[in-house]
């Protein structure tokens, strides 16, 4: 009996732990579920408001309407072939965000959101192009 007991013990155990396992391997790449590291929330835009020489829109044009759409609801000719889910840039969830934290996801990146650190090499056009994600929503 007492046998019986400890292999039930040990079986809802391994379950458990299996299951725990699952959970955290699972890639989780949903809305809302990409956490960023705390420095960008407070970031300065030192170049807020100034997109005069049409710089981050000729970078969006180049590099990010292929999956975010020509107006940024997440309708480029790539996004069919994605499994995240990508919000439209200019909604209220996308919006609300602070500069910094539209900067580390635009030019960090997560998954299958590309890293453009390398291919948006100046610091002003990285936020030229920040400053177009707020001019898609006027
Ligand atoms: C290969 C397709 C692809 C390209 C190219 C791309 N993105 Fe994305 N982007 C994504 C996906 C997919 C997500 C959603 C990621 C997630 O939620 O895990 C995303 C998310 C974002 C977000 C976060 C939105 C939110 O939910 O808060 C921003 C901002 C963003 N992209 C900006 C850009 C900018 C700016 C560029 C060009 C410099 C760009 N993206 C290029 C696929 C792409």
């Amino acid at each position: 009996m007492k046998t019986k007991l400890n292999s039930i013990l040990t079986f809802v155990a391994v379950a458990a732990f299996t299951l725990t396992l699952v959970a955290f391997t699972i890639p989780t790449s949903q809305d809302g579920d990409w956490p960023l590291p705390a420095k960008y929330k407070t970031m300065v835009n030192k170049f807020a408001g100034d997109d005069s020489d049409g710089v981050g829109e000729d970078l969006f044009k180049q590099h990010c309407r292929s999956c975010h759409g020509n107006e940024g609801f997440g309708d480029g000719s790539k996004a069919k072939e994605l499994k995240t889910e990508m919000r439209d840039l200019t909604s209220k969830e996308v919006q609300s965000q602070t500069d910094g934290e539209l900067y580390g996801r635009a030019i960090i990146g997560h998954d299958e959101m590309p890293n453009f650190e390398k291919k948006i090499r100046d610091e002003e056009d990285r936020w030229m192009v920040v400053n177009y994600l707020r001019a898609l929503a006027k």
